[in-house]
C-alpha cells in the first residue's frame, strides 16, 4: 500500500510570542519543519503533504527544495480539519501517516514499528510521569483503544492516565475520509479534533492498533520558548552522545552545541562552550579548546584549536596549531605543522607546511609556501578599494614584523624582508629587502615647555 505522509504545520503558534511561524523555529540550527520533512523522506513515501497557513507563505519558502504538496488551511479549525484538507490529494487505497511540524525530534526508527501493523487505524502513544497537556488514551476492558480525550475534556479519572497521545497516527485513507467527515466541534475548544476518530473507529469495530514509543523525549512538542529550549537541550545531549560513542571526548555534554552535520574521530577532544555548525569533521586526536566556534571545517588528525578561536571554511591537511583568539575565514588552508596564533585573521589564504604566523596579522588572498615565518603585525594589503589582489610568498621566506605587502606582489624563495617595510614591488629570492627610512637621532633636542 502506498504511503502518504501529512505534516500539520498550520497552527498559529501564538504561545511562541514570535513573528517567526512556529515550525520555522530551529532546533540544532535547522527549522523544525525541515527536520520533520527529512524524517518523512527517510520513510520513502509516495507523497508528502504539508498543511500550512497561507498567511505564512515563508513556511513554504523555507522548505521549497522538498518535493511536497502544499495544502493551505484557510482557518485553523483543529487537527481533524487540517488532515481533512489534505485528503483530496491522497488516493483512497493509500496509508496515511500524520506527523507534526512542531514535533521535530522524531526518528524514522520510531515510526517504522507504527507502520508495521495493518489495522485500519494505529496510534503512537507514550507513557509520561507527568501527562499534563496531552490527550489521554482510554482503553477498553480487552485493552484496545476506545477513545482519546483531550485534557480539557477529560474526567478527573481519565486525567490520571499516564498513557498519552503523541498525535502521530497511521490510518487507511478510505475509512479515514469517512471518519473525518463525521467530526463535530462539540468540545471545549470548538475544534474538529483528529483524536475523535478513535472513538468512531472503535465503534465501527475495525480494529485499532497502537505502539508505545520507547523514547518519549523524541515526541515532545515545542509550543512555547520554554519547551523549545528544553527540546534543543535534549537534542544537543543526544548529538553529544552520538559523538562520544564514536570516541570523541566531550568534556561536558551540557555545554556543547552542534548545529549541523558533525562527525569526529576517536580521541578528538571538545572542550566546554564550543559551537560546531554546518559540515564539521574532526580527525583523530583533534582538540578544540573552550569557547571556539567552528563552521564548515575539516581538521586533519592532531590539529589543535586553542581557546576562543573562530573558524569558518577551514581545512587543515596535517597537525597544526590555531589560536588562541584566531579568526580563520573561508578559504583558509593550513599544512602540517603550520601555526596561526593569537589575533591573526586569514581569508582565502594557504599556509604551507611548517609556516608560522604567530601574532597579530591579516593574511588575505595569499598563497604562502612551506617554512615561512610571518612576523607580528604583517598585513597583506589585498584590496585596492575596488579589486582584490594576490600575495605570493615562496618557501623559506622570513618576513620581519610590521610589514605591509601591497598586492599583487610576489616574495621569492628564501628572501628576508626587514621589519617595518612597505613592499610594493616583487621581492627577489634569497636576498634582504627592506623599505624604511634611515634612523636618525637629533642631538641636544629639547622637549617643548609650557608657555606662561
Ligand atoms: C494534540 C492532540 C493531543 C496530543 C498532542 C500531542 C488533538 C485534538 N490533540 O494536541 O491529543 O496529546 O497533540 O502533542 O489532535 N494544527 C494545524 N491546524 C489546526 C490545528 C492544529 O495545522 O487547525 C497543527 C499545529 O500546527 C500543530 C499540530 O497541528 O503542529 C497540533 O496542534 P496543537 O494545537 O498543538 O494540538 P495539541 O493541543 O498539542
Ligand atoms: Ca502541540
Amino acid at each position: 500500500m502506498a504511503l502518504h505522509i501529512i505534516i500539520l504545520a498550520a497552527g498559529d503558534g501564538t504561545r511562541m510570542k514570535s513573528r517567526l511561524p512556529k515550525v520555522l523555529h530551529t532546533v540544532g540550527g535547522q527549522p523544525m519543519l525541515r527536520r520533520v520533512l527529512n524524517t518523512a523522506c527517510a520513510l520513502g513515501p509516495e507523497g508528502m503533504h504539508v498543511v500550512f497557513n497561507p498567511a505564512a507563505p515563508e513556511v513554504r519558502d523555507a522548505c521549497a527544495d522538498f518535493d511536497v504538496v502544499w495544502v493551505p488551511q484557510e482557518q485553523r479549525l483543529g487537527t481533524g480539519h487540517a488532515v481533512q484538507q489534505a485528503m483530496p490529494g491522497i488516493p483512497p487505497d493509500a496509508r496515511v501517516l500524520v506527523l507534526y511540524g512542531d514535533i521535530p525530534l522524531i526518528r524514522a526508527a520510531t515510526l517504522r514499528p507504527l507502520l508495521a501493523g495493518d489495522e485500519p487505524l494505529r496510534a503512537l502513544t507514550m507513557t509520561l510521569g507527568d501527562p499534563t497537556g496531552y490527550g489521554r488514551i482510554v482503553r477498553g476492558a480487552e485493552g484496545s483503544i476506545q477513545s482519546i480525550v483531550e485534557e480539557r475534556d477529560a474526567t478527573p479519572d481519565q486525567r490520571l492516565t499516564q498513557e498519552v497521545n503523541t498525535g502521530v497516527l497511521v490510518a487507511q485513507a478510505g475509512p479515514l475520509v469517512g471518519w473525518l467527515g463525521r467530526l463535530e466541534q462539540g468540545n471545549s475548544q470548538g475544534e474538529y479534533y483528529l483524536t475523535d476518530i478513535f472513538e468512531m473507529a472503535a465503534a465501527d469495530q475495525v480494529g485499532v492498533g497502537s505502539v508505545t514509543a520507547e523514547r518519549a523525549w523524541e515526541l515532545a512538542g515545542a509550543n512555547d520558548q520554554v519547551q523549545l529550549a528544553a527540546l534543543e537541550r535534549r537534542f544537543q545531549v543526544s548529538e553529544a552522545e552520538r559523538l562520544m560513542r564514536a570516541g570523541v571526548r566531550i568534556v561536558d555534554p551540557n555545554r556543547v552545541d552542534i548545529r549541523g552535520d558533525v562527525d569526529g574521530a576517536s580521541d578528538a577532544w571538545v572542550d566546554v562552550n564550543v559551537v560546531l555548525e554546518g559540515r564539521v569533521r574532526l580527525g583523530e586526536g583533534v582538540s578544540v579548546g573552550p569557547g571556539c566556534v567552528l563552521t564548515d571545517c575539516e581538521l586533519a588528525p592532531g590539529t589543535q584549536v586553542h581557546a576562543n578561536s573562530v573558524l569558518e571554511g577551514v581545512t587543515t591537511t596535517g597537525a597544526c596549531q590555531i589560536g588562541p583568539f584566531a579568526r580563520l575565514r573561508p578559504g583558509t588552508q593550513l599544512g602540517e605543522g603550520a601555526k596561526v596564533g593569537n589575533f591573526v585573521e586569514t581569508k582565502n589564504a594557504r599556509l604551507g607546511d611548517g609556516t608560522k604566523a604567530s601574532h597579530l596579522s591579516y593574511l588575505g588572498d595569499a598563497t604562502i609556501g612551506d617554512g615561512v615565518n610571518i612576523g607580528a603585525g604583517t598585513i597583506t594589503c589585498n584590496y585596492d578599494g575596488v579589486n582584490k589582489h594576490q600575495t605570493i610568498i615562496e618557501d623559506d621566506v622570513f618576513i620581519g614584523s610590521d610589514t605591509q605587502l601591497v598586492a599583487p606582489v610576489t616574495v621569492g624563495q628564501g628572501a628576508d624582508i626587514g621589519a617595518g617595510s612597505t613592499i610594493t614591488r616583487d621581492v627577489p629570492a634569497g636576498q634582504l629587502t627592506l623599505s624604511r627610512s634611515k634612523q636618525v637621532t637629533i642631538p641636544q633636542w629639547k622637549r617643548p615647555t609650557k608657555k606662561d
